[in-house]
This record gives structure tokens, C-alpha cells and sequence, in this order.
């Protein structure tokens, strides 16, 4: 021991000398981790193998040259110089001298070892945590080089720096406590350089706190302290409390502060909301740290209820308010005010309707009708109204009219009955005065009251002094009002007044006037033009027409009934329109075109300041047979639609002023056009049907000619007997007198069956003869107005047997289907053989030719002919041969037409 001390010594007073002698070269510092190993270099730069290097750590030897001196495990040299430490901890801390003893040169190497502390320690120094004290942790740790730092969190997040304090080895931190903290995770890291990662230790928080309450309504939780509720509604109230420790009291229920007896559940339901259910509502409970509560103000909504005060019964010209008093949350949006059931004009934000000065027409029943709109939690809403009417009556004085005001009669009339209307409410009494004296029921007078007139009737007018005015007098409670009935005899019409002009035009005046008195007769008018033409009417206007434009005239008026004439009226002076165009000026027609086929006039005028003419214009269509039409044109040129039935009739057009047709530029010829496409296709249709029909006709003959010469060679005299048979249709016998503009009449069955045949060809023909515009088949017969039968065969009265060279039928070769009709333009010919009328009787029947719609007639003394009219249809049956039958037929016609009655 002693020894080892005294080496010691002497290494260390040879250290000191060599220390004192030796030059220090330099000084370096080295830090590293605890537990590395660290290469202590000891370098000189004139260092030689022979040297002797000493290293010493505080002054003692750890080494000379390769030997160690010390801790054979913790150092080692290598290369000679360099010393190894190897696992440093804590305490190889220290200056480290490498000394070079020949060249007595020195370097100090400063080694700090960076030591790790211990994990951290967390104490909690209260027993128990409650929410808002105050709360002492302590962190505490060891070690550490250098001197760790502390940092606390609770669930990740720093807690400031403020709130805890450090010292060499331990941290206090003085949290105050939330309870939010509550289970979460408060932890106590340190660090310093040594460690790679702090280390941190933790604990979970158990805060204790008294309970905490919400309110939720359905699915949301009650944030605002109003909750709206509908009238009628449910609502369910859930009471949510977190609460540690748990809760040690059951939860309360408080309506407005006073508890709810009987309800312990968390959650409180109203099946039907009331109104009375509005109030404060709180949910309450305790546990050991204290009492929770939350509370909510339940308003309630709910549709209007209205009460209307200030009606009944109001008199006149008083004020009228009418108020609605309503009872609704929310307030009401609008109001609205009806009178007999039709909506008032009157601003929907006025709760009262306010007349200022009553009138008897307001009298009705008043409804005020009030919404609101009631919002539903999910923020929709609904409109919700409530109505209600009261009556106003109205109390006025009363009127008293009177229908007639004066009454002519003559004496000695009995039952006369004057009337007087009285409107008044309340009901009025009814006095009658005759100048001034009450008239009472008594034999001669009576009167009669019902609910809104009164009657006077009197017996007879006796005498004169019957005459005179009569007072019907009503008076109620607001007052009175009366009406005179003047009674008179009978006498002339009084003056018409308040002559008015209502119109004038061009060429016309119209006036009306306000009748006078009748004097007791029917009156008529009697109106002057400038006091020379005079025209009556009944009525209390006349219009004066086809006058002069810009003429000025007088008017009088007077009436007259069967007693005379009243005085004439005021004249007054009315001045017909003037025209602003002379006659010449007006547009003439360049051009005006019927199309038939269209309907149509088509017109231009020439002038082209048409539109500059400030004066509406016409073109007159001048018909035929017809008053001239004017249609109102406002274009230079267009189209005027046209009736089919004055087509064929116009003469001529001309351009006039509108509504003075008589005031007009020169006429004008109107041209016609068909469309030559339509005539074509009809022309073509035509002839096939003629060449189909006369085909037929011609078989149909040949047939016939056949059979009769068959028959004739067999038994000439059967035929002629069966033709002689009376037919076996009954003829229809009509006499001429009967029917003078119609001679002929069939029943329509057999007119039907005979002519159906022919009826292609006729129209044919028709057509064809249109376009000549001559019409000549008709079924009616002449217009003679004498009876006469008109027959237009030229000089025969029977052609076909007494004259067969004259005979339409006989004597031409050539015979038109329309030659056996009755012609419409036919003129009577005096040469025509009158009929007598008892003669004059027309059998016609059916023969068995009429099946090729050849009807013909008989008289029954003679056998009269069939109506033709050569004169007429020569030129159509010349070139109509078509439709006629052969010359080859002739001879079997004519076997036909022999019979003979
Ligand atoms: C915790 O302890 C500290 C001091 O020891 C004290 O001031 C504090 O009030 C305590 N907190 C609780 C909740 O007991
Ligand atoms: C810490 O708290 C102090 C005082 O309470 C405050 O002044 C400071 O701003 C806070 N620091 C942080 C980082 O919140
Ligand atoms: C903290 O360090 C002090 C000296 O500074 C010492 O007395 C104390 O024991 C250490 N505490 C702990 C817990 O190590
Ligand atoms: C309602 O009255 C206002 C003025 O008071 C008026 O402008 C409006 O035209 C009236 N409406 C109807 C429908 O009468
Ligand atoms: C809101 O709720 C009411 C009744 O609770 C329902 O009638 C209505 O349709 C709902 N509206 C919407 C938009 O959901
Ligand atoms: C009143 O009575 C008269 C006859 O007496 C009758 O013609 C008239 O219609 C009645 N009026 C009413 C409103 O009843
Ligand atoms: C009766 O009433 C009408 C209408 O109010 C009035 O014009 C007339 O002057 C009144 N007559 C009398 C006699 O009061
Ligand atoms: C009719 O004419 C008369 C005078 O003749 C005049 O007093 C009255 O006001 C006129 N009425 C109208 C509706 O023009």
C-alpha cells in the first residue's frame, strides 16, 4: 500500500517536474455518447519511435508508452500513442495529458461523456383529481449529462410552459384540472443530447366532475335556449348526462323552476303539445362532486284564433271599426278583409277595417280572415289561418222614390193605384197626404204596404178636385224623406229635352233625347232636319242617314200622342264629318279580277300614297240584282274574300270613302278568270262519262228495238191494248190553280227513280252551258203568273202527235236529254195553248220507257207534250249530239210516244 503510494508520489512529483519542464502544446475537447469507445490521439509532429509517450487522466498515470498502468480493460494503446477508452460512462469524464517525455512536449484532450438520465418517474401527489382544483405532478429523473429538459403533455399537446416548474432532477407541474383531461393520457418526457429519443412515462387522468346535461330534441341536440314546437305536435325531450363519478340521484324534471313530479326518465315526451305546455324545462341530476342541469324554453306555436269586435248595428254616417283581435304565435303574416264574401282592397298588415262615414251600402257581413305560418324543426313550414265575420247593419233615414212622378187619367177612372218605393232600415211608417191632409183608409181610399213599397189606391177619380199632388211620407228613426205623385188629366206630351248628338259620320247623324212626359197617351217623336224633313219614330233616338258630308243642319224634335203636340224642342245644330279628299283625289282601281275558282277579288290601286290618305277607304263591289257591298281596305292592293252567290252577279267595283259609299271614284269593270287546269280535268271527266252513257243508251235501244220488233211480229195489237191499260202507278194529279208558279209536281219517289238516270248527263250539260253563262235546266217550270202553262215549244201545244214535223221529238234529228225538262227562263207565249183548269190536269206517269229517264205527260183530254224549248237550246243541242239518240232509234221512239188515252 505504501509502496504503491510512494509510486504514486514519485510519479506524480516526477509528473510535476516534467509538467513544469514540459511545453504544452495544445488542448482539444472530445464529447461523446455514454458507452461509445474514443480514440485519444496523441500526435506531435516531431515525434520518432524512440520517444516515450506518458498518458495520465487528473494527473494519474494511465499508461507509459504500450504499458497500462490502470484499467487493463478500460484502455488500451494502439499505434504506440493513441489510447483507446473503450464503453465510456459518466465518470471517464476529465482531462486527459499526453506527455512526450524526451521531448518534453504536452497535449491535453478534454473528454466529456454525454450520460443518458432515467427513464422518468410521474407521481401524482393528490389523492383524487377533481375537475377545477388544482393538481401536483411530479416528474422526476437521474443522470443525464448534460442536465435533461422537461416537457408534459396530455394527449399529445404541450402543456405551456407556465404551468410547471423544474429543478436539477424533477418537474412540478400544477395543472389545473378540466374535465376534459378526463381519461385522457398525461405524460412527463425528458431528453438531453445523449438520447436518440426522449423518454417519456404516462399516465391516464381520471378527473372527477359533477354532471354534465344536454338536451336533444329527435336527432339535434338543443343549442338555443327557444326551442319552437307546433301546437298538437309531439315532442320528445332527451336528457344526456356524462357524469364521473356516475350519477348517485335519480334525474329530475323541472317545468318553470318546479319539479315534475313522477318523471325520472332521461327523456321526457308531450304526446300533444298545448299551449299551456310553454315554459322552461330542465333536466337535472347530482353525483359527488356536485349538481348538472340543463334547461330549454319550449314555445309553443300555434294557428290564429280571431275574434272581430265593433259590428251591429251602426247608423249612417257614424264610424265604423271593425277589429280583429287575434291570438296566434308566431304573429300574424297577413290579414284579409271580405265583405259579403268578396275581398276587400285593403293593406294585409291592417288588423282593423275603418269606414269613416258609414253609408247603407255598407251594410253586409264583414269576415277578417288571419294567417300565420308555424315552422317545423326540419325548417320547412305551414301556413295556418283562422277566420271569423260579423254583421254590420245600417240604420239610415229613408228615400222615398217614385216610378211614375206624374199620372195622367181621365175622370171617373177607377182602382188607381199610386206607388212609392221606400228604402229604409229600420222600417219607416207611411203617411199619404193629399195637399197636405192625411189621407186614411175609407171608402175611397185605401193603402197597402208591403216590405219595400207603399200603394194608395184610389177608388175613382170623382171629380177635379181629385187631381192635385200626392205625398207619400216615410220617416224612422234617423229622420224622414217624402215624394209627391202628381196625378192629371190626360193632356198633350211634354217637350223633349237634353238633345244629344251621339254620332256623326259622313252622311249620318245620330241623336237621342230625353222623353218628357207621355201626357197620359203613348207618345212617338217627331225630328226635324233643318225644319223641313220631318220623320217620326217611337223610340227617344233617330239616326238621320244619307246626308251631305260637311253640311250643317238643324234639328228639332217634338212629340205628339193622340192629344196633340208638345212644343218644339231647342234646336240644336249639328254638322255632318267632312271628307278630307276630293273625289278625284281618291285612288283609282288599276286592276280588280274575280277568280272563281278561289272566291276571290284581287285589286290594286294605282296610287301609291295609299297610306299617306288619312281617310279609311272602301271598294264598293256593285252587284247585280243587289245593294252594293263596301269592304274596308287598308292595303293598295290584296284580295277581298267573296259569297259564292255574288260570284256570277258583280258588275263593277269602285273605290269610296268608308262608311260614305256614296261618295266614290270611277267604276270599274271587273275581269273574270276560271283556272284553265280545273276546266281541262272536267272537260275530261265529262266526255268519259258521256261516251260510257251513250254506250249504254245505245245497247239499251238496240235491246228495245229487238224486243218490239219480236213482239210486234208476233202481236201487234197486245201492245197496243196494255199501253192503253190506265198505268198501274196511280198518277198524282195536280191542279194548275193549285200551284200557278209550279206545274208540274211529282212525288219524289218517282221523280227520283225516273230522272236518276239522266241526272250525269244533265249536270253535264248544266256545266257545259254555265260557261255560257246561260242556265237552262231546271226542274222548276215557267214563272207565268196566269196558270198558263207555259210552254216553250215554239207554236205546238202537242208536238208529238198532232204535228210530228214540229215535234221536238219527231221532227229533229237531233234531241238534247235536256229537251224533256222544264226550262227556267222561259218567256210565256201568248201563242201557247192556255189550259183550262179542269183540263188542265197533268197525269204523268212511269212508263216502262221511263226507265231511260223519258217522262212523259198526258192531259186527260189530250195528250199534251213534253216540255222543250227549241229556241232556247238550239245551239246547245247542235252541239250536244253526243247525248242525243241516233237517228236509227228514231223509229222505235216514236212507237213509244203514240200512245194515246
Ligand atoms: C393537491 O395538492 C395540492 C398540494 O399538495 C393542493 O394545493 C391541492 O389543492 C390538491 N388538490 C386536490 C384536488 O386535492
Ligand atoms: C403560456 O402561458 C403564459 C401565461 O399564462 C402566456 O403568457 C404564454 O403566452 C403561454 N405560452 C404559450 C406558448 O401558450
Ligand atoms: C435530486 O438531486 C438532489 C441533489 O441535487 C439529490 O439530493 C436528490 O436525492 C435527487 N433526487 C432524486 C430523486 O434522485
Ligand atoms: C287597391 O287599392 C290600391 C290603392 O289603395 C290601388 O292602387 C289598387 O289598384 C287597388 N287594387 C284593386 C284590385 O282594386
Ligand atoms: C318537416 O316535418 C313535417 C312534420 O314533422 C313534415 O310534414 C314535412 O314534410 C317535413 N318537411 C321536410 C322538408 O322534410
Ligand atoms: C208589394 O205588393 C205589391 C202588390 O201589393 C206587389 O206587386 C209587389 O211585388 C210587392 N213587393 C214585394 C217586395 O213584396
Ligand atoms: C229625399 O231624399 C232624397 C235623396 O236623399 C233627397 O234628394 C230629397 O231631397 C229628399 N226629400 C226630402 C223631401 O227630404
Ligand atoms: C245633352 O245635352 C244637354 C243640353 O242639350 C246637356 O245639358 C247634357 O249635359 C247633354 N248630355 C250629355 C250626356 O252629353
Amino acid at each position: 500500500m505504501n509502496s504503491t503510494i510512494i509510486f504514486g508520489v514519485l510519479l506524480f512529483t516526477m509528473a510535476i517536474g516534467w509538467l513544469e519542464a514540459s511545453i504544452g502544446l495544445s488542448t482539444r475537447t472530445i464529447t461523446e455518447k455514454q458507452g461509445r469507445n474514443v480514440v485519444l490521439s496523441c500526435q506531435f509532429e516531431r515525434l520518432t519511435d524512440r520517444d516515450r509517450v506518458m498518458w495520465s487522466k487528473n494527473g494519474i498515470v494511465l499508461s507509459v508508452n504500450q504499458e497500462i498502468s490502470g484499467d487493463k480493460q478500460k484502455y488500451e494503446i494502439i499505434g504506440k500513442y493513441d489510447l483507446i477508452i473503450k464503453n465510456i460512462v459518466g465518470n471517464d469524464d476529465g482531462h486527459y495529458l499526453c506527455q512526450n517525455f524526451d521531448q518534453r512536449l504536452s497535449m491535453t484532450i478534454i473528454l466529456t461523456v454525454l450520460t443518458r438520465p432515467t427513464k422518468p418517474e410521474l407521481y401524482q401527489t393528490n389523492e383524487t383529481l377533481v375537475e377545477d382544483n388544482l393538481a401536483v405532478f411530479i416528474c422526476s429523473t437521474q443522470g443525464g449529462n448534460p442536465s435533461p429538459t422537461y416537457t408534459w403533455l396530455i394527449n399529445q399537446i404541450p402543456i405551456n410552459g407556465s404551468y410547471f416548474t423544474v429543478s436539477s432532477n424533477t418537474s412540478e407541474l400544477r395543472l389545473p384540472l378540466e374535465k376534459r383531461f378526463h381519461n385522457e393520457q398525461l405524460i412527463c418526457q425528458v431528453n438531453n443530447k445523449a438520447l436518440e429519443n426522449p423518454l417519456s412515462t404516462s399516465r391516464t387522468l381520471n378527473i372527477q366532475y359533477k354532471p354534465e346535461i344536454n338536451l336533444r330534441h329527435g336527432q339535434t341536440l338543443v343549442t338555443n335556449l327557444n326551442l319552437l314546437v307546433i301546437e298538437n305536435d309531439r315532442l320528445t325531450l332527451d336528457c344526456q348526462i356524462q357524469s364521473n363519478p356516475s350519477i348517485i340521484e335519480p334525474i329530475a324534471w323541472l317545468k318553470n323552476g318546479v319539479s315534475m313530479t313522477g318523471i325520472n326518465s332521461p327523456s321526457l315526451t308531450l304526446q300533444t303539445i298545448k299551449r299551456s305546455d310553454e315554459g322552461e324545462y330542465t333536466c337535472m341530476t347530482s353525483n359527488s362532486i356536485g349538481r348538472g342541469q340543463a334547461s330549454v324554453h319550449i314555445r309553443v306555436q300555434y294557428a290564429p284564433i280571431i275574434r272581430l269586435t265593433g259590428g251591429g248595428v251602426i247608423s249612417e254616417n257614424k264610424r265604423l271599426v271593425l277589429t280583429c283581435i287575434v291570438d296566434a304565435y308566431p304573429s300574424i303574416d297577413s290579414y284579409e278583409w271580405y265583405k259579403n264574401d268578396e275581398k276587400l282592397n285593403i293593406s294585409s298588415l291592417t288588423s282593423s277595417y275603418i269606414i269613416d262615414k258609414i253609408s247603407k251600402y255598407d251594410t253586409g257581413i264583414y269576415k277578417c280572415l288571419a294567417k300565420n305560418s308555424l315552422k317545423y324543426s326540419n325548417g320547412s313550414s305551414i301556413e295556418k289561418f283562422d277566420k271569423t265575420q260579423t254583421r254590420v247593419t245600417v240604420e239610415y233615414t229613408p228615400i222615398v222614390t217614385s216610378l211614375t212622378p206624374i199620372l195622367a187619367l181621365d175622370l171617373f177612372t177607377l182602382n188607381i193605384k199610386l206607388q212609392c218605393d221606400i228604402d229604409s232600415y229600420p222600417e219607416s211608417t207611411i203617411i199619404w197626404t193629399y195637399n197636405d191632409r192625411q189621407i186614411f183608409n175609407s171608402n175611397k181610399y185605401s193603402i197597402i204596404k208591403n216590405k219595400t213599397s207603399s200603394y194608395l189606391i184610389i177608388q175613382q177619380l170623382q171629380s177635379n178636385f181629385d187631381y192635385g199632388f200626392y205625398s207619400c211620407n216615410a220617416s224612422n228613426k234617423l229622420g224622414k224623406n217624402s215624394t209627391t205623385i202628381q196625378l192629371r188629366s190626360k193632356d198633350i206630351p211634354e217637350t223633349p229635352t237634353n238633345v244629344n248628338i251621339t254620332s256623326l259620320t259622313y252622311s249620318s247623324i245620330s241623336l237621342k233625347w230625353q222623353p218628357g212626359f207621355d201626357g197620359g197617351w203613348p207618345q212617338s217623336y217627331w225630328v226635324s232636319l233643318n225644319n223641313s224633313l220631318w220623320k217620326e219614330t217611337n223610340e227617344s233616338q233617330y239616326t238621320f242617314i244619307n246626308l251631305k258630308h260637311s253640311q250643317t243642319y238643324n234639328i228639332i224634335i217634338r212629340a205628339q200622342n193622340r192629344l196633340g203636340q208638345s212644343q218644339n224642342s231647342a234646336s240644336i245644330q249639328a254638322q255632318t264629318k267632312d271628307v278630307p279628299i276630293t273625289k278625284e283625289d281618291l285612288p283609282q282601281i288599276e286592276y280588280s279580277t274575280i277568280y272563281y275558282s278561289e272566291k276571290i277579288l284581287d285589286y290594286r290601286l294605282n296610287n301609291s300614297s295609299f297610306i299617306s290618305l288619312k281617310v279609311p277607304l272602301c271598294l264598293r263591289i256593285n252587284i247585280y240584282n243587289h245593294s252594293s257591298i263596301c269592304e274596308r281596305i287598308v292595303t293598295s292592293s290584296g284580295v277581298i274574300k267573296l259569297d259564292e252567290q255574288y260570284l256570277l252577279n258583280i258588275l263593277n267595283v269602285s273605290m269610296c270613302v268608308d262608311q260614305y259609299e256614296d261618295y266614290c271614284g270611277q267604276t270599274r269593270s271587273v275581269e273574270t278568270k276560271r283556272e284553265l287546269a280545273f276546266n281541262w280535268i272536267f272537260i275530261l271527266i265529262a266526255s268519259i262519262i258521256i261516251v260510257f252513257f251513250l254506250i249504254l243508251l245505245g245497247l239499251c235501244i238496240f235491246c228495245i228495238i229487238q224486243n218490239h220488233k219480236r213482239r210486234r211480229n208476233k202481236n201487234h195489237d197486245i201492245i197496243t191494248s196494255s199501253l192503253k191499260k190506265p198505268s198501274p202507278q196511280h198518277p198524282i194529279v195536280i191542279e194548275s190553280t193549285h200551284s200557278p208558279h209550279k206545274l208540274f209536281s211529282y212525288s219524289e219517289q218517282q221523280l227520283q227513280s225516273s230522272f236518276s238516270k239522266i241526272a250525269e248527263i244533265q249536270k253535264i250539260d248544266q256545266f257545259k252551258d254555265k260557261q255560257t253563262n246561260r242556265l237552262i235546266v231546271t226542274t222548276t217550270t215557267s214563272t207565268g203568273t196566269n196558270g198558263n202553262f207555259s210552254s216553250s215549244t215554239s207554236g205546238s201545244s202537242d208536238p208529238i202527235i198532232s204535228n210530228p214535223n214540229s215535234s221536238s221529238l219527231s221532227g229533229s234529228d237531233q234531241l238534247t236529254v235536256t229537251d224533256f225538262y222544264p226550262i227556267s227562263t222561259v218567256t210565256t207565249n201568248p201563242n201557247d195553248l192556255p189550259l183550262p183548269s179542269a183540263q188542265n190536269d197533268l197525269l204523268w206517269s212511269q212508263s216502262q220507257y221511263g226507265s231511260y229517264g223519258f217522262p212523259f205527260y198526258t192531259t186527260t183530254n189530250n195528250m199534251h207534250e213534253i216540255i222543250s224549248n227549241k229556241n232556247h237550246t238550239k245551239e246547245d243541242s247542235a252541239e250536244s249530239g253526243y247525248s242525243t239518240p241516233s237517228k236509227m232509234n228514231h223509229q222505235s221512239k216514236k212507237t213509244v210516244y203514240e200512245v194515246v188515252v
